[in-house]
């Protein structure tokens, strides 16, 4: 496994209607392991049905800004269409056919990550991206050391900036990376060192924006005040909250973007899993604290909520999850990662969920009634993972 200084941090424990997505029901009964052969299936039918109606542009009705940066609303993770995370790596082909389809769907935000393979998916990425250079923003990251194609451990020292950028832009195909993320705090490096060499790095034209990852409330004020950041990136979603009371009200504050990683909470609120639900040692799954049966089986109240909502709202559960991410504020863009074409279709469908006032009220009102099991905890808000 060649993910293993990412797994240490990564893995800590840590519109379309409801009535017509037959495709959702599909997959999950493809399950994790889902071929190539039916991925490929899918993948001709959501072309086919691409094709056969009129352009879909849903995801960039309304741009969003991460600081000055203008993104879709809702962007695509990219980081499992490589090894190493929640499936078996599938057919490069239908990742750069997936990437290209979500263009065409209007998304504007690709988010990949140096470690991610390491290095396969900014390659899919910059393969798939190329013609459609200076029309979209790619989101990258950096902060740790590779030894022979393996990750083993965290690195932001300058001289490691400066060797990751390089290499970004060269997988990227790009000249300049759009929004560089430094992925998670080095404790050998002081945050100012970082903002210092990144603020020299977009001075010499190879990064255009800066963001942070995982970062607290703390190192995001230190970094700011060398270097501006224009987005935070960190787990967030329906059933992981915590920042709510630190980071998120930072960004506000310092009018930074938030993008949430882990939007579905690893597809958690797909309602495609249950207490039941066992997953291979290869699937970062198995040691997310909220898949473990006792977990799921005292949260399955929040599934209760989503179901509910969901029918209400006469849309999916990741819909109404990914709509409410949305609604919350309007500097956030959630980057949900999918390999399959009919659930890409789906997570765009988010965009068309409307809460009025009093709905985001009764949600969290009801949410506050849920006692999670297997989440952060209120205290980890305030320290760098
Ligand atoms: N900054 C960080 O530290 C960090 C950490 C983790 C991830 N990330 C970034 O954030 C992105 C998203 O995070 P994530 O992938 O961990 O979590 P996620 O987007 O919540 O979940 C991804 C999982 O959900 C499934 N899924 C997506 N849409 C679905 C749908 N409509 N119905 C059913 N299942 C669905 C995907 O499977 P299918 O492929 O089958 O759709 C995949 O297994 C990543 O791609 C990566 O770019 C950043």
């Amino acid at each position: 496994m060649s993910n293993q200084g990412i797994n240490e941090s990564e893995s800590r424990e840590s519109g379309v209607s409801r009535r017509n997505f037959i495709g959702k029901t599909m997959l999950a009964g493809a399950g994790i392991a889902a071929s190539s052969m039916i991925l490929g299936t899918m993948q001709n039918q959501a072309d086919a049905q691409t094709k056969s109606s009129k352009p879909i542009n849903a995801a960039n009705k309304d741009f969003r800004k991460l600081g000055s940066l203008e993104v879709s609303p809702i962007g695509l993770g990219c980081m499992s269409m490589v090894a190493g995370f929640y499936n078996p790596a599938p057919p490069k082909s239908e990742m750069i056919r997936q990437i290209r389809t979500a263009v065409e769907r209007g998304v504007t935000f690709f988010d990949t990550a140096e470690v991610y393979g390491p290095f396969a998916s900014e390659e899919v990425v910059g393969e798939a991206l190329e013609p459609f250079k200076g029309k979209v923003v790619i989101a990258s990251k950096f902060g740790f050391n590779f030894e022979n194609g393996r990750t083993i451990g965290r690195n932001s020292r300058p001289e490691n900036i400066r060797r990751a950028v390089e290499g970004s832009l060269k997988r990227l195909r790009i000249e300049a990376v759009d929004l560089y993320y430094q992925h998670r705090a080095d404790p050998n490096v002081p945050i100012e060192d970082v903002a210092g060499t990144v603020k020299e790095l977009i001075q010499a034209g190879k990064i255009k924006h800066f963001g942070l990852s995982e970062m607290s409330p703390e190192t995001i004020r230190k970094a700011h005040a060398v270097q501006k950041v224009s987005a935070v990136q960190s787990e967030y979603s329906l059933l992981e909250r915590v920042l709510e009371n630190g980071v998120i009200p930072v960004c506000e504050e310092l009018g930074m973007g938030f993008v949430p990683w882990g939007p579905t909470a690893r597809a958690y609120l797909a309602d495609r899993f249950n207490e039941f639900s066992r997953f291979a040692s290869e699937d970062r799954r198995a040691s997310v604290s909220y898949f473990t049966p006792e977990a799921f089986k005292a949260n399955l109240p929040l599934i209760a909520l989503v179901r509910e909502w969901a029918l209400r709202k006469d849309v999916t559960p990741v819909q109404f999850s990914l709509g409410w991410l949305l609604a919350q504020k309007p500097f956030i863009v959630p980057i949900p990662g999918t390999t399959n074409p009919y659930h890409l279709k789906e997570n765009l469908g988010a965009v068309d969920v409307k809460f009025t006032a009093d709905e985001l009220k009764e949600i969290r009102a009801s949410l506050a009634q849920i006692k999670l099991e297997g989440v952060r905890s209120p205290e980890s808000v305030l320290v760098n993972q």
